[in-house]
């Protein structure tokens, strides 16, 4: 059978450990950080925010541009706040849009850099939430320890 690092398989990746209290808490900061999506082309606004295995919250929206290739999403840019402030434990990232998406491909794998157990919460604009682990959203993920040369 095909194992994932630290030798547990997918499907026996533990359910995450967050109290609902903190998953709305979560939610609740992803949700005023897409208040400041800049999004004039895509009108598509995203808020995402992490937690920190130190209880720390860092918040992202999307910001897009006249090139549009250089839009960056609401998850990388949490994840470039909390590593910027030297946290790179991330336990959890709730994203919050209209319909409630789960993050793209480019945004899965930024994530599992950090934390291939993440906990994704994606919340929509009606009060709809869903819970996945990251290597639901990412099986088999390609991450730093199948770098031979490091
Ligand atoms: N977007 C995100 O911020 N996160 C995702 O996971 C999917 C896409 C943004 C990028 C762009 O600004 C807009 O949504 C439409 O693709």
């Amino acid at each position: 059978m095909r194992r994932r690092r630290r030798g547990l398989p997918d499907s026996m990746v533990p359910e995450p450990k967050m109290t609902e209290q903190e998953i709305q808490g979560l939610v609740a900061a992803a949700t005023a950080a897409r208040v400041a999506a800049y999004v004039p082309y895509s009108g598509f606004a995203v808020g995402a925010a992490l937690r920190t295995a130190g209880g720390h919250i860092f918040t992202g929206c999307n910001v897009e541009n006249a090139s549009y290739g250089l839009a960056v999403c609401a998850e990388r840019s949490a994840v470039f706040q909390a590593v910027a402030r030297g946290q790179r434990a991330i336990e959890a990232v709730a994203v919050v849009t209209e319909n409630g998406v789960t993050p793209c491909g480019a945004c899965r794998q930024v994530l599992t850099e950090f934390n291939p157990r993440m906990t994704v919460i994606v919340a929509d604009m009606g009060g709809g939430r869903r819970i996945y682990t990251l290597p639901e959203l990412l099986p088999n993920a390609f991450g730093p320890e199948h770098l031979q040369s490091r």
